[in-house]
C-alpha cells in the first residue's frame, strides 16, 4: 500500500496517447498486429476490406475466433491490457489494438460476439474524445456506426475492428481526391503483400493453424521466401540450438536455402514472385519467425552486409517467445535485435551457407561462367562449370566441409592449376 509519502503522477492520457501513435509502425504492420490477435482467438477466416471513400474512408479487420464478452471489450480496450500470455502467444504487451490501429486512424471501434447467434458488444475509443477530457475513454457507439461490422460478422462469434478518421493515411486537404484514392490502392496492395509473407506459415497450413486471409475479397496465397517447392532449391539442413537466459532454455532453428538462379527456376514468373517486396538483393538474409509468424526479413542482421553475389541466400531463424527478452521484440512486433551469443553461434553456418550461395551466383552469371570456362581449360576442359559447388554442397552435407577447405588450400599449394579447374579459386 502507497504511504502519505507517496504521490501518484498518473500521465497525461492525451499527451501520451498522441506519443504512443508514433511508434513504429506502418499501415501493413499496423494491420498485421491486429491479425496476431485474431489468430490467438483461434479464428480461420480473416477479412481485411480498406474502402476508399473520400473522408470517411474506413478499414475493416473480420476474424471468425473466439470473440470477446462485454467485459471482455472493455479489458482489451485498456492501455496495458491485464492478462496472462502462454508461451506460443503472438501477443505480449497488450497495447498492439489500440497503438496499432491509432498509428493510422483517430477513431477505433471493435465490434465483437462470444456466442454465435449471440448478441454483440461494442466499444469505441476515440483519440479527439481521449484529448478533450485528457483521460483514458471509450464509449458506446451508436447502432449506425456498427451496422457494416455486425453485416460483416454475420451470426458467427468473432470480433470485428474498424479503422475511421484515418487522419495518417489521408492527406488533410483533399481526402477525395485521385491521389488519396491512389493512396488506398497501393496500401491495399502493399498490406496483401506484406500478409502473404509474414503470415505464409498460417496460410500454407505449415503453423498450428491454417488460416485464410482475404484483402478486399481476394484470397492470399501464402509467400514463401525459400521457394521449397522449385526443383533446384537447395536445402542445407536444419540446425538447432538451446539458449540459456538467465532460468530459461530456449531453441533457435536456422534452415538454409540456396534459391536457384534465374534460368533454373521452373518459369520467368516464379522467379519475379520470388523477389519480393524488397527484391532479390535487399530480401537476402535471415528470415527470423517468432511463433511461426515472420517478424524481420531482409539482410544479415549485423552477421554480415548485403552483398550482390548472395542474393540467392536466404535463411529461417526461427525462436521460442520464451527468449522474447533476450531477442528484444518490439511493440510493433517489425524488429528484433539478434543477441551477441546467438550470432555467434550462426556465424559459421551462414558462412558457410554464403560460400554455396556465392557459387551458385557465379555459376549462373555472365561473368562467373567465363571465369569456369577459364579454369575448365586450364584443366583440360572436362570439368562442368558446376564442379566447384557440386564439392562444396557434398563436403557440406556429408559434415565434412572444414575437411575439403584444408584439402583446397594444400591443393593450391601443389597443383595451383587443378585447384582453379576445380573452382576453388571463385570463393
Ligand atoms: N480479434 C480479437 N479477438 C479476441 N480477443 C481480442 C482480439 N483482439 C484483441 N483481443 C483481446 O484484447 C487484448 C488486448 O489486445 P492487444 O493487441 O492490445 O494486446 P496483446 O495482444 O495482449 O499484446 P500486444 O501488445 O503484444 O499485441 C488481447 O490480449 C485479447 O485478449
Ligand atoms: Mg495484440
Amino acid at each position: 500500500m502507497p504511504s502519505s509519502r507517496h504521490r501518484s503522477v498518473a500521465p497525461s492520457a492525451a499527451r501520451l496517447t498522441e506519443s504512443l501513435r508514433d511508434i513504429g509502425y506502418d499501415f501493413p504492420s499496423a494491420v498485421a498486429d491486429l491479425i496476431d490477435n485474431s489468430v490467438m482467438a483461434g479464428a480461420e477466416c480473416i477479412d481485411v476490406v480498406i474502402r476508399f471513400d473520400g473522408a470517411n474512408t474506413t478499414v475493416l479487420i473480420c476474424d471468425d475466433g473466439l470473440g470477446m464478452s462485454a467485459n471482455g471489450l472493455v479489458e482489451a480496450l485498456r492501455f496495458g491490457s491485464r492478462r496472462t500470455y502462454d508461451s506460443s502467444d503472438l501477443g505480449r504487451y497488450g497495447l498492439g489494438l489500440k497503438t496499432a490501429s491509432l498509428s493510422q486512424c483517430r477513431s477505433l471501434t471493435v465490434v465483437s460476439r462470444r456466442v454465435s447467434g449471440g448478441t454483440t458488444s461494442a466499444r469505441e475509443l476515440n483519440l479527439d474524445t481521449i484529448i478533450e477530457w485528457d483521460d483514458w475513454l471509450i464509449t458506446a457507439p451508436s447502432k449506425d456506426r456498427v451496422r457494416e461490422a455486425e453485416a460483416l460478422l454475420g451470426e458467427n462469434s468473432g470480433t470485428v475492428v474498424v479503422w475511421r478518421n484515418l487522419d495518417r493515411v489521408l492527406p488533410e486537404r483533399s481526402p477525395e481526391g485521385g491521389w488519396a484514392r491512389r493512396r488506398i490502392e497501393t496500401l491495399a496492395k502493399k498490406t496483401a503483400d506484406h500478409l502473404a509473407m509474414v503470415f505464409h506459415r498460417f496460410l500454407e497450413g505449415a503453423a498450428e493453424r491454417r488460416l485464410t486471409i482475404t484483402v478486399n475479397g481476394e484470397k492470399l496465397a501464402p509467400w514463401n521466401p525459400f521457394a521449397p517447392e522449385e526443383e533446384h532449391t537447395q536445402r542445407l539442413g536444419l540446425q538447432s540450438f538451446e539458449v540459456t537466459l538467465g532460468e530459461t532454455v530456449g531453441q533457435v532453428r536456422l534452415d538454409r536455402y540456396i534459391l536457384p538462379a534465374k534460368e533454373r527456376f521452373s518459369t520467368a514468373a516464379r522467379f519475379e514472385e520470388l523477389s519480393g517486396p524488397l527484391k532479390w538483393n535487399r530480401q537476402q538474409g535471415l528470415y527470423i519467425y517468432r511463433g511461426d509468424r515472420l517478424v524481420q526479413w531482409g539482410g544479415w542482421a549485423g552477421i554480415r552486409g548485403i552483398d550482390e553475389h548472395l542474393k540467392l541466400a536466404r535463411a529461417a531463424l526461427d525462436f521460442d517467445t520464451e527468449l522474447d527478452d533476450l531477442f528484444q521484440i518490439n511493440v510493433a512486433k517489425m524488429r528484433v535485435s539478434v543477441p551477441g551469443q546467438i550470432k555467434q553461434l550462426l556465424e559459421r553456418p551462414i558462412n558457410d551457407l554464403c560460400i554455396a550461395a556465392n557459387q551458385v551466383y557465379r555459376d549462373h552469371s555472365g561473368r562467373g561462367r567465363r571465369d569456369d570456362q577459364l579454369s575448365g581449360s586450364l584443366g583440360g576442359g572436362q570439368l562442368p562449370g558446376t564442379t566447384g559447388l557440386a564439392l562444396r554442397s557434398a563436403a557440406l552435407q556429408a559434415g565434412e566441409y572444414e575437411a575439403l577447405k584444408r584439402i583446397a588450400s594444400r591443393l593450391e599449394t601443389v597443383a595451383p592449376d587443378v585447384w582453379r579447374a576445380l573452382g576453388f579459386a571463385a570463393s
